[in-house]
């Protein structure tokens, strides 16, 4: 299952995400929360903490300004950039690929 919460700013968006994330992985389903907004708080809301959450956002800052590479896949995605929070759930703040390859 995939979800993706979008709205404008204020509505809710990283709040609503993170009592979904939550409760699905408390229920015992494997969650992988992808913050990919331009204010990236979801690590705050979900319990990361502060400095993690920190250290998330700078990691997509240096992908975004080409310090670092994209992950081919997803699991590197996860091993590289992402973090496990509260209740097992894995975290990553992610940019976008603007010229992804085929496939
Ligand atoms: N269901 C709700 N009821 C009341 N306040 C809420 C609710 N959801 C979020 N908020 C509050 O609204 C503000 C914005 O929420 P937030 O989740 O940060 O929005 P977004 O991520 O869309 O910018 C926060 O102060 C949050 O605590
Ligand atoms: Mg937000």
């Amino acid at each position: 299952m995939k979800l993706a919460v979008v709205g404008k700013g204020g509505a809710g968006k990283t709040t609503t995400s993170s009592v979904i994330a939550r409760t699905l992985a408390r229920a015992g389903l494997p969650v992988v929360a992808l913050d990919c907004d331009s204010n990236p708080n979801l690590g705050i809301s979900l319990g990361v903490g502060d400095e993690e959450t920190e250290r998330l956002i700078s990691m997509r800052q240096a992908l975004d300004e080409g310090q670092e590479e994209h992950a081919p896949s997803w699991d590197t995605l996860i091993n590289r950039y992402g973090s496990e929070g509260p209740d097992g759930i894995k975290l990553a703040v992610v940019s976008r690929i603007d010229n992804p390859e085929p496939g």
